[in-house]
């Protein structure tokens, strides 16, 4: 019979890779808590209208990306991201009276139907912050601060910020018209996505990665009013508090002005995290700050700002498996006294395993080889001066001591 197999772009994560994962996870309560966020778990399918209006329904995200299903004649969508997840949850349990700011912080499946590729999956893993009820930079600052030192406390380094603002509303209006006047004389040259860009989203065309609309858009008389500072006074005055704070605190950036990200709540500050490490997929963090989202959705006024980043981008560039092997393998031709030193073992909190089929006494050894640390081995001697051989299995190094000292040589060289 044919076997069923994982669905394209999904992956199981299995028991050796488990440890990687709860060191991302475990990492992100730690810092995340430090900051002050408290965690928040929303449900993975929502009602699709939430992403239309909330991701927005000129995005690819939207438009192509969605696993949307119909029960109960209600369009649901399997999430493809959180913010609009966790701001309905904002609205809905009247988060806005807690006293502001609102952190908070998830990990949790999303689902997009991509192309699957390197760094790209169809069922993917983030973990992010939000923080709500702050307009001021500092918020920018901290948010922006939480990923950066995450990443730290992960291990990375070789990654480098980059910080674009968007304005709000209003100047951005006067912007998108600029560019699509410059952008005209060229309109037929470009490909059919960012033709459709011109029209619903011109924003959008500064990141479209197909080689021939890059070139155009790298034309002078483009480029002049891409990298002209188009924001207004207060936008401007607001990211450049926001780059003061991050250069009193080292942290290291570079302003990007293709930077736009591809969903449309953000307004002013947007901020990527890629790694030097990654192939075409390098982004590891994205996010930004998206004031008007809570508003939109049916909510109070309130501003917010966060950030997510893709887990399994992370774990590759952390790469190296921790050691998955149990730490004792209780070797003994005896299974009632095998037992009971394993279970003496488990209840310290060593975790110990027993040849539960007794086989020959090198058939054992030879099985501790390949399933612990340290091979413990009760023979007959031992038996009978309650002593234990502790064999260190990397480095085949021996020595028999008294049975009461086991747990206290085994528990520090965990
Ligand atoms: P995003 O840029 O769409 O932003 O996704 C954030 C991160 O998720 C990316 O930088 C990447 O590491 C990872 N990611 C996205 N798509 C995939 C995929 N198909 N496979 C693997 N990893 C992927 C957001 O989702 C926003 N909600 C971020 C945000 C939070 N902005 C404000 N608050």
């Amino acid at each position: 019979m044919a076997i069923i197999k994982v669905q394209k772009g999904t992956k199981d994560i299995l028991p050796p890779e488990m440890p990687l994962w709860h060191f991302m996870e475990d990492t992100a309560r730690k810092i995340f808590t430090i900051y002050g966020a408290k965690e928040i778990r929303t449900p993975i399918f929502e009602a699709t209208e939430l992403f239309a209006r909330g991701v927005g329904d000129t995005t690819d995200i939207v438009n192509k990306e969605m696993y949307t299903f119909e029960k109960s004649e209600r369009s649901l969508t399997l999430r493809p991201e959180n913010t609009a997840g966790v701001v309905r949850a904002f609205i809905e349990n009247g988060m806005h009276r807690l006293s502001a700011p609102v952190k908070l912080w998830y990990k949790g499946p999303m689902f997009r139907y991509e192309r699957p590729q390197a760094g790209r999956q169809r069922q993917f893993h983030q973990v992010g912050v939000e923080v709500f009820g702050i307009k001021q930079p500092t918020a920018d600052a901290e948010v922006i601060l939480m990923a950066v030192n995450y990443l730290k406390a992960l291990g990375l380094n070789d990654l480098s910020v980059e910080l674009n603002s968007l304005g709000c509303p209003k100047c951005r209006e006067e912007f998108k018209t600029k560019l699509k006047s410059v952008i005209k004389p060229y309109l037929p040259e470009l490909c059919p996505d960012c033709q459709a860009r011109y029209e619903k989203n011109p924003l959008r065309l500064l990141d479209c990665k197909v080689e021939e609309c890059k070139e155009i858009y790298a034309k002078p008389e483009i480029q002049q009013v891409i990298q002209s500072d188009f924001i207004c006074e207060e936008c401007a005055e607001h990211f450049n508090e926001l780059k003061s704070y991050l250069d009193t605190l080292n942290i290291n950036y570079s302003i990007n002005k293709l930077l736009v990200r591809g969903l449309d709540y953000y307004n002013r500050t947007v901020f990527e995290i890629k790694s030097n490490n990654l192939g075409s997929q390098n982004a590891v963090c994205g996010g930004g700050r998206y004031d008007s989202l809570v508003k939109n959705l049916g909510g109070e006024d309130t501003p917010a700002v966060g950030f997510a980043m893709g887990m399994e981008r992370l774990a590759s560039l952390i790469g190296e498996k921790e050691d998955t092997r149990t730490t004792a393998f209780v070797v003994s031709n005896e299974p009632l006294e095998a037992i009971k030193l394993t279970e003496e073992l488990r209840a310290k909190g060593i975790s110990a395993e027993f040849d539960l089929t007794n086989k020959k006494f090198v058939k054992q050894l030879e099985k501790a080889s390949k399933v612990a640390k340290y091979a413990l081995i009760l023979g007959e001697d031992e038996l009978k001066l309650n002593q234990v051989t502790i064999k260190d299995l990397d480095t085949a190094e021996q020595k028999t001591i008294s049975r009461r000292d086991v747990f206290d040589i085994i528990g520090v060289r965990l």
